[in-house]
Formats: C-alpha cells, structure tokens, sequence
C-alpha cells in the first residue's frame, strides 16, 4: 500500500487528509493519506526518513514550507521561484521538492473568474508571506505587468519585490484600498477574515466594475472581504479551489493517477467546513 501524509505544526486543523481520501476511494486505490505532526526542530529528520518510514511522499503546510524547500534532494522550478516547498515525493532515493500553491491558484482562477487577464490591469496582492510569493510569481508568469503588494510590515513586501524584480510595485499597507481600486484582481493572502481574526476593512465601492476579488481564506467560505465583493456585484473567487487544485499533482506523483477536481468533491469538503 502507498503511503503518503501531510505534516505541519499544527496540523490537526489539516483538510488534505480529506481531500486526498476521497480520491484514494473515487480511484479505487489502495493507499493512505494521514496527518502528520511534525514539530519545527525534527522537520530535517522527518523527511530524510521520509521513504524509510514508508511515504512515498507529502504535504508540508505551515510552518514547514521553508524548512521542506531546504531539506529536498532537488527542487523543482515551481519551488525555487518561491524558496518554499509544498509537496514532496521520493523519485530514486532522491526527495524531490515542488510548490503547487501556484498552480492551485492560478488554475483555480482561471476556472471560477475566465477572462480575469482581458485588461491591461495591475493585480493587487494584500499580503507578502510564503502564500503571497507563490501568488506573485503565479501572475508574472501568466504575463501581467504589474503586481502591487500591500502588506502591514512594509519590509517584509520590499524583500518579496526584490526577489521577483521591477514589475513588483510596493505600497503600504494603510493604501490598500486606494491602491487597489483599478486592480483587475485582488487577493487577499492574509489571514485576516480567517475565524475570529480581525478584518481587512476595505470599502470596494469604488473598484473597476471588471475587478474580480479573491481570497485564500476558505473557514469561513465566504469571507468579509467576498461577502463584501458580492454586495457590491464584483465577481469572487473563495479560498477552496485553490486548496483543492494544489492537491493534484501531489496525488499524481504518489498515486499515479491525476485526480479531477469535481463538483462533488467541492461539496463534500463544504459540507465539513460548514460542520466545523
Ligand atoms: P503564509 O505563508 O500563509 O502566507 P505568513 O508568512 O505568516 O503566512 O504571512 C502571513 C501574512 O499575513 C503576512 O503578510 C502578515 O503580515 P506581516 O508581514 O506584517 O506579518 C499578514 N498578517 C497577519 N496578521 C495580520 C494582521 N492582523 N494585519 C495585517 N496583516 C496581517
């Protein structure tokens, strides 16, 4: 039986196990996926026993990210642009790293929100953590001219603008809202609006009407910021497409089968976030 897990610290609050679960038994496959807790300081020793343990490989969420990036025999290219790590897989006694937080963005936006790309726009990214560098480099690379990001510790935004060069425009934090009124998207990669954590107040009366406003935040589903959006007839992306797109070229590596992101697969996740 293959086994693969995901580890964090926490990870209890973890929906992979889920995710991949439901298309281990909708393939018909004889595998496992479990959670992992990991504490930082054995994060290295974890994952050089990784095959030894009997993975064939995993998911790294927070805070392990950076730690999975250095602790990989090879890193593929979607993880070098971000010095972060989200999927890893054993390939000849080798771990090899990847990012797919990109790709589960990138394809999820293009999915719920087609025609994002029509104007000569800039997109505004609210936010400059590890989630906010895979999103900048997701729109780079699809072409667009300007990024703006927003983030309250302004440093922080300045470092991820050097890392990805001059197309990246720095703003502060307090003109996210003026910043961002012409944007033809914006992301909110914070963890605001998250349950319980304060709110992004951001009045989006005056945004283009073209503006597609998207969240990583997916418990709750609708966040502040969507339900705001939706109010003023702006189109949203929620935050659990891209949870389930990044899934899937993990589960290929591991499995051998690339999985479908379904309607029904959607609802059945919904209907645990709604529980919780
Ligand atoms: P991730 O890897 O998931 O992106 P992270 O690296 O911890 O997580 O980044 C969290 C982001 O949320 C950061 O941009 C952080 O801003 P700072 O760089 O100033 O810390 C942002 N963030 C968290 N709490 C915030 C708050 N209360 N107000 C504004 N921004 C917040």
């Amino acid at each position: 039986m293959k086994r693969a897990c995901v580890i964090g610290w926490p990870v209890e609050h973890s929906r992979s196990p889920l995710l991949h679960g439901y298309w281990l038994k909708k393939y018909g496959i004889d595998g496992a996926y479990t959670k992992e807790a990991v504490r930082p300081e054995a994060v290295a020793d974890f994952l050089q026993s990784l095959e030894a343990n009997g993975f064939v490989g995993c998911n790294v969420t927070v805070p392990h990210k950076a730690a999975a990036f250095a602790a990989a025999d090879e890193r593929e290219a979607s993880a070098e642009a971000v010095s972060a790590a989200n999927t890893l897989w054993v390939s000849g006694g080798k771990l090899v790293a990847a990012n797919t937080d990109t790709y589960g963005y990138m394809t999820n936006l293009g999915q719920q929100a087609p025609g994002w790309d029509r104007r000569d726009a800039p997109i505004s990214v609210l936010g400059a953590g590890g989630a906010a560098r895979a999103i900048v480099h997701g729109f780079l690379d699809a072409g667009v001219g300007e990024v703006r990001v927003f983030n309250r510790t302004r440093a922080r935004a300045e470092t991820l603008a050097g890392q990805f060069g001059p197309r990246v425009k720095v703003f502060d934090w307090s003109e996210r809202e003026i910043g961002s009124r012409d944007s033809t998207v914006l992301v909110n990669t914070t963890i605001i609006g998250m349950n319980g954590v304060g709110t992004l107040d951001i009045d989006l009366a005056g945004f283009d009407r073209e503006c597609v406003v998207s969240d990583i935040v997916y418990v709750p589903l609708e966040t502040e910021l969507l339900r705001g959006a939706k109010s003023q007839g702006l189109r949203t992306v929620d935050g659990l497409g891209m949870l389930l797109h990044q899934g899937v070229p993990g589960f290929e590596k591991w499995f051998g089968v690339r999985p479908e992101v379904t309607d029904e697969l959607r609802r059945f996740i919904v209907a645990d976030i709604e529980a919780s």
